[in-house]
């Protein structure tokens, strides 16, 4: 079985590690979601991973209801993504872009308008907004005309993204945002030709990934899901028949790779997991496999070594340690994630947690 330091291709893409940095909003960019220079020396710092997955990265007014986080829609954002993915290359490193859509969990004073998700509905708890949380509103049910809209965002996302220098996109598919909202039944209750059956759930998510595919290639696209954890209100009464159904249609339509939040029973990022649906993915779909959650080193070569696991992307990990590749290397101490600054803007908790060699400098 390879190690978490061999090489792995994605598509056409190289990618020199199988430890990768899983998608983690910061909200260091400006109001109008364009990346900051602060971004570039951020991301250069974790460039050792085989492969950065941007933070959700809006593709849409509409779709971005996250206080300073980036998007991809207007070419200030394209320029401002520009130094980011050069200075990630430079450092030898490689980058997708997350593209995100929140759906129902936009609130209107980030979004301009009411939401809108597969059905109406309204997510629970709070969202963040430029004054503190406030209560989720109703969202509307996305009409036909709506839907081929935001298809053409996500497109029109791709891109963009290729113009700013990323090396590939992820379609966001996780976390209960738009396509997890019709993709999983709690949220989607469609009697259309988007609803109902699981084919009929999977249709949002297919036409996304054959828009972007169109633009960009099939070969540069990859999705992420959370199949077996509950999220913002969003999950599915049979996860390994949803997502074996899923598994098959990525391998018609020649994705390569796909990355799971599939958490085990004790995990420290949601609770409530349910069985893995990684196995049963696994027996229908030949692309790589990444997985995440709560992964160390040895916990992650494990996976590998069982055969399910191509790769194994790092969140908090990799957000407190820009060395991340170097300490598992030497099974060296880990720095803590500081929760309090993971959304705060500025330097602080963002680019300054300490690399091993800036410790040893200083000692
Ligand atoms: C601060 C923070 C921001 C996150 N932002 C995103 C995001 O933008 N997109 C996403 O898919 N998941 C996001 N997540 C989830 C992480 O990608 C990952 O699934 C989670 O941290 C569990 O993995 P870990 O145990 O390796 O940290 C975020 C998590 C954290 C802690």
């Amino acid at each position: 079985m390879p190690s978490l330091f061999d090489p792995i291709a994605i598509g056409p893409l190289a990618l020199k590690n199988r430890i990768w940095m899983a998608p983690l909003t910061r909200g260091r960019a400006t109001k109008e979601a364009v990346p900051t220079p602060l971004m570039a020396q951020y991301y250069a710092q974790r460039a050792e991973a085989g492969l950065i997955i941007s933070e959700a990265t809006g593709i849409s007014r509409e779709g971005l209801g996250w206080p300073f986080a980036p998007g991809l829609w207007t070419d200030a954002q394209v320029e401002g993504w520009k130094p980011v993915t050069q200075a990630v290359h430079a450092a030898g490193g490689r980058m997708v872009a997350q593209l995100w859509h929140m759906g129902r969990l936009v609130h209107p004073d980030l979004g301009g308008g009411q939401p809108l998700s597969s059905s109406a509905t309204t997510a629970p708890h709070h969202a963040h907004t430029y004054e503190g949380n406030k209560p989720y509103v109703a969202a509307r049910a996305a009409t036909r005309k709506d839907i081929a809209r935001i298809v053409g965002d996500y497109a029109r996302a791709a891109v963009n993204a290729i113009r700013a220098g990323f090396d590939g996109i992820q379609v966001h598919g996780a976390n209960g945002y738009l396509v997890d909202q019709f993709l999983r039944a709690s949220a989607n209750s469609r009697d259309d030709d988007y609803g109902g059956s699981i084919d009929k759930r999977l249709r949002f998510m297919t036409e996304v990934l054959e828009a972007i595919s169109a633009e960009i290639g099939v070969d540069r696209v990859g999705i992420r899901y959370s199949p077996n954890i509950l999220s913002q209100g969003v999950d599915d009464p049979d996860p390994i028949a949803l997502y074996t159904a899923v598994a098959k249609r990525l391998e018609q339509l020649g994705v390569p790779w796909i990355e799971l939040r599939e958490p085990g029973p004790d995990s420290t990022f949601g609770s409530g997991a349910t069985e893995p649906v990684s196995p049963a993915m696994r027996a229908h779909y030949s692309g790589v496999i990444a997985l995440n959650s709560d992964y160390l080193g040895d916990t992650a070569q494990a996976r590998i070594d069982e055969g399910v696991a191509d790769a194994i992307a790092f969140g908090r990990t990799f957000l407190a340690n820009p060395d991340l590749v170097e300490r598992i290397r030497i099974g060296a101490d880990l720095n803590e994630p500081d929760g309090k600054t993971f959304y705060t803007q500025g330097p602080e908790g963002y680019v300054d947690y300490p690399a091993l060699d800036g410790e040893r400098a200083a000692a």
